[in-house]
């Protein structure tokens, strides 16, 4: 048995809790009266507690005097003992507990977070923040997902303050100058979801959806900043009620922004937490990207609220269940709202970065086994939110729609105020689809990576085969289980057949390791993965691949021509394609629209410049003004009349390339212009190239300009512009410049929510990199005691940026000798990620260094 789980002979049905938080000494005291079920006779009950001092526990029922229990706490197993004289008999008991606890700065738990008003006071507020298993430093409690409950709060307050909790306030009255809050009973729900928040905070008039009404919390004075995410939250609302067929579950819905949180946001029933660039925005001045990534983080914790909270995935384990979903429904609630922002495009870069990971042999199934907290925290990533709503979507396009929503209603009923995990969804998606589901969906749930499908002609039969994609060859992971060999996945295909002029569209269940099909006379070309919902990649002959790029742009769909352009891109980093062969591609796309395909081609020019040696840049930055500046050229600096958000984001990424990158000195020149321009009159000036502007500027920049970037971080008016003018201090080349920002990722003047992105990347930036691996090495300890329990986590990612061989020894000689733990297999993927970018160097770098070296001349 698991030593991390809780024994299950006492088990939790309703948390009367009693929180008083004082802000001004950052410390708590709380009572909790939790009714519990005996189910067999036993001294001891056994909980979850962490950093609280549990000062008094008693025990009682009906028939019974209170019995007093002693008290032992386990910090390392961040348990709580009790053990009382007399044996307790089944039933129902009402176990008392008094603790006390800080406020901490951690962003776990029960913490405090700050801010400075406009006349530069600092004012605290306490929040909450407890997935995965930070509820136990809150209150103790029965700190796994299973353990459902009712919660009933109250919180005794400053009079001065106001409180939010899952629930509606039912009574407020003030006793000896405190303010106290009593919150309605929840559903049953997991310890996880409880939240409570505390300070000086201001709501929005509440809009009403359906029964429901929607407020936006945000500290004082940034209410006008809260439109946008109303609507969104209003709309998702109403999407979702009507998409799961259930009414909301809570009795309002609260979203709430706090200056210092450490994910993105956070689903807690009725009252959402988010980092404030999550859903505070000017909507008159943020680009397409930001406005698109509110919308999508507000559509994502409002999924929640029926997947995830309603239903729960039992163990961690089966977390994909609850993020997966979340993800895939952001996706469908978006595009429902702005279809002309084609959200499923877009979300090919996020099926892209899955597939990245997902081609190491440090990969993982979506569904993992986890034991300790750290585990549960390692499964927040790539695989369980992209890969696994990927394949959520490529399941949903093969049952179709309807039959998967239905099996999602059947789902959410048959297990509403209860635990599933994926057999359960099977189970209802089965029952719906009148087909057996698991043989289909197990492969891509429970096992690691995906197939490679390789199309050739042969005569007038077109051979599709299947293996896995890996990018580099055989098993580097020796601890890990023995490579399976011909390993094969059920794939749903979709594949455009053109011959003689006219196409046809075959969808084929791949299950063998080679499948034939004859194709009709005059075959012209042929497109696997159709529409582009496959989570796979293709590798096409090299006839087949040249006739496919006569087609672009105009005859493959934006996502089909991203697919070919981030497979082509693949196969070249895994060895099997040579890189002019890439490099000539890129030339194909040259007047390509789509900002998707763009990201791709400029992610991939990037993971160029930073392996090749100095000298050898310039070269490179010939070659990416070549195949840029065309388009930029056609769509001028400013945007025509008419053109949609895609094209205007477009434009800013294009230009922010250009100058950074490409390095082009004329656009620098222009950019420093028009940033002046645009100091003096905003409205006129489009939003999205307004922080290309920054990073163009950073790029080129020097002293002057850093201190007044430094400047505009700490005045700046919305969140948005705050975390662009932050992260430019990163995109300088001066390295004294850069070893200031770093000196400000530990000396508090970046928030502890900001800084480890920062590391992350100075740790990807060519002319930081060295510096800032050195500052890592160095105050390691510090960064490990100031940030938010993911930040070194998330920093980390940073190091595969370190691609020269000597750093990548010194990579791995820190991290062995630190025997650094980040949680499942997140080490070993950094560290394998970057060993594919050195042994890309050491392939590629004389046939990068003379094709690029001929754009240098002309
Ligand atoms: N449940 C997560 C929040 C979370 C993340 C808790 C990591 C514990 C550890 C939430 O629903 C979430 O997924 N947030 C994302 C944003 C989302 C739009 C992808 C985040 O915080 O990045
Ligand atoms: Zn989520």
């Amino acid at each position: 048995m698991d030593v991390y789980r809780l024994p299950r002979h006492v088990i939790p049905v309703r948390y009367g809790l009693r929180l008083e938080p004082d802000l001004k000494t950052f410390a708590f005291i709380g009572g909790e009266t939790v009714t519990v079920t005996v189910l067999e006779p036993t001294t001891e009950i056994v909980l979850n507690a962490a950093e609280l001092e549990i000062i008094e526990a008693t025990i009682e029922n009906e028939g019974n005097a209170s019995l007093r229990g002693t008290i032992e706490l386990d910090e390392t197993m961040e348990r709580c003992r009790l053990t009382f004289s007399d044996k307790l008999r089944p039933g129902t008991w009402r176990l008392n507990l008094a603790f006390k606890g800080t406020l901490n700065d951690k962003l776990r738990g029960f913490y405090r977070s700050s801010y400075k008003d406009q006349a530069g006071a600092t004012h605290v507020l306490a929040a909450t923040q407890f997935e995965a298993t930070d509820a136990r430093r809150a209150f103790p409690c029965w700190d796994e997902p299973d353990f459902k409950a009712v919660f009933s709060t109250t919180l005794v307050i400053d009079s001065s303050l106001t409180a939010v909790s899952n629930t509606a306030v039912q009574s407020e009255r003030l006793e000896g100058g405190k303010k106290i809050l009593r919150f309605g009973d929840t559903f049953r729900m997991s310890t996880y979801l409880v939240a409570f928040v505390v300070g000086t905070i201001e709501a929005t008039e509440p809009v009403s959806v359906g029964r429901t009404p929607l407020r936006v919390w945000c500290v004082p004075g940034k209410r006008r900043l809260a439109k946008f995410g109303l609507e969104i939250g209003a709309f998702s609302l109403r999407f979702f009620e009507d998409y799961y067929g259930l009414p909301y579950p809570g009795d309002k819905l609260d979203l709430l922004a706090i200056p210092d949180f450490a994910s993105g946001a956070m689903e807690n029933l009725g009252a959402i937490t988010f980092r404030e660039t999550a859903l505070l925005v000017d909507e008159q001045a943020a680009t397409h990207a930001e406005l698109e990534r509110i919308a999508g983080v507000v559509a994502h914790e409002n999924a929640h609220m029926w997947f995830g909270d309603l239903v729960t995935m039992s163990w961690w384990n089966g977390l994909w269940l609850n993020e997966a979903f979340a993800t895939f429904m952001e996706m469908l609630a978006v595009d429902a709202w702005k279809p002309e922002w084609q959200r499923w495009t877009t979300f090919g870069v996020s099926r892209a970065a899955a597939l990245s990971v997902d081609g190491l042999h440090s990969t993982r199934p979506i569904e993992f086994s986890v034991t300790a907290p750290r585990e549960a925290d390692a499964m927040f990533d790539v695989l369980t939110y992209e890969k696994g709503a990927s394949v959520l979507r490529m399941l949903e396009q093969y049952l179709g729609p309807e039959v998967f929503r239905d099996g999602v209603r059947d789902y959410l009923r048959a297990h509403a105020y209860g635990n599933a995990n994926t057999g359960d969804l099977w189970v209802s998606l089965g029952r719906v689809a009148k087909q057996p589901v698991p043989e289909l969906t197990d492969g891509w749930i429970f096992r690691p990576g995906y197939p490679l499908i390789s199309v050739s002609l042969d005569g007038s039969v077109l051979v599709i085969k299947q293996q896995r994609f890996t990018y580099l060859p055989g098993s580097t992971d020796a601890k890990g289980p023995p490579k399976e060999v011909n390993q094969r996945w059920q794939v749903p295909t979709q594949i455009k057949i053109t011959a003689n002029g006219k196409t046809e569209t075959r969808r084929l269940l791949l299950s063998e390791e080679e499948t034939q099909i004859q194709v009709p006379k005059e075959f012209e070309s042929v497109l696997v993965n159709e529409d582009g919902h496959g989570f796979y990649r293709v590798r096409y002959a090299p006839g087949l691949l040249e006739r496919l790029v006569q087609l672009v742009p105009d005859s493959l769909a934006p996502i089909e021509r991203f697919n070919l352009v981030n497979d082509a891109w693949a196969a070249t980093v895994a060895g099997l394609m040579p890189i002019t062969e890439y490099l000539d591609l890129t030339a194909r796309f040259r007047a390509d629209r789509d900002k998707n395909v763009w990201a791709i081609l400029i992610e991939s020019f990037h993971f160029l410049h930073r392996i090749l040696a100095p000298a050898e840049r310039p070269a490179l930055e010939a070659f990416v003004r070549d195949r840029i500046s065309p388009l930029l050229t056609e769509l001028g600096w400013t945007p025509k009349p008419g053109e949609n958000d895609l094209i205007r984001q477009l434009r800013g990424d294009l230009l922010r390339a250009l100058g950074t990158i490409g390095n082009d000195r004329n656009v620098q020149a222009r950019a420093a212009e028009l940033y002046l321009a645009s100091r003096k009159d905003q409205t006129t000036f489009d939003p999205n190239v307004l922080p290309a502007l920054i990073a163009i500027l950073a790029h080129s920049g020097h002293a002057a300009r850093y201190n007044e970037f430094w400047e505009r971080f700490r005045s700046a008016a919305t969140p948005q512009e705050e975390r662009r003018y932050l992260y430019s201090l990163a995109a300088f080349q001066p390295v004294e410049l850069l070893q200031q920002t770093l000196a400000h990722t530990i000396d508090g003047e970046i928030r502890t929510q900001d800084a480890p992105f920062i590391v992350r990347l100075l740790l990807m930036s060519i002319y930081g990199r060295v510096l800032a691996w050195k500052f890592v090495k160095a105050n390691w300890e510090t960064m490990d005691r100031l940030y938010p329990k993911n930040g070194l986590r998330r920093m980390c990612e940073g190091v595969i940026g370190l691609a020269t061989p000597e750093l990548e020894r010194d990579v791995h000689e820190f991290f062995t000798s630190r025997k650094v733990d980040l949680g499942g297999k997140t080490l070993d993927q950094y560290l394998e990620q970057l060993h594919l970018a050195v042994t890309f160097r050491e392939h590629a770098s004389a046939a990068l260094s003379n094709y690029v070296g001929k754009f240098l001349t002309s």
